[in-house]
């Protein structure tokens, strides 16, 4: 089912979200619920914490290939990059973001199976502006404050 998206600056979306313990068959509803949330949009990636459920679940969606991860860590991280970053819980803005240019995380899947992901470029963009919804951050949280003013101005215009 399509749940809302909580958008900025709904509090929610700062809480830390916690592990999950069981890898039941409630859990792979909310991956469904995810999932069709994400398929209505033009997204890459969703966090839980986005339609509301405090959990470590993000879900990503790059080059075809549909990643689901249960309580991801991020265990190493190497070199930088600059990457031009949305998200769908502050549409209708972007803005340059430095990152880690390389990642290797760990996380489980929907049956509780370790899996693990060595990445640079996009796709570790994506981990790393999913796993920091799930520590109740955003990418606007990394900005400069003269560059997060400007952002937060042009938000609001762009979403009265
Ligand atoms: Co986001």
């Amino acid at each position: 089912m399509v749940k809302k998206i909580l958008t900025y600056p709904n509090k929610k979306l700062n809480e830390v979200s916690k592990d999950v313990a069981e890898f039941n068959e409630e859990l792979h509803n909310h991956l469904r619920d995810m999932k069709d949330t994400l398929d209505s949009t033009q997204g890459v990636g969703l966090a839980s914490i986005q339609i509301g459920v405090p959990l470590n679940v993000l879900i990503i969606k790059h080059e075809g290939v549909f990643i689901e991860a249960i309580n991801p860590v991020i265990m190493a991280c190497s070199g930088k990059q600059t990457s031009f970053e949305g998200c769908l819980s502050i549409p209708n803005v972007n803005s340059g973001v430095e990152r880690a240019l390389k990642i290797h995380v760990e996380y489980y899947d929907r049956n509780g199976k370790v899996k693990y992901c060595n990445c640079d470029d996009r796709l570790s963009v994506i981990w790393q502006h999913e796993t920091e919804h799930l520590k109740g951050g955003l990418y606007i949280d990394n900005l400069s404050k003269t560059k997060r003013k400007k952002l937060e101005s042009i938000y609001k215009k762009a979403n009265k």
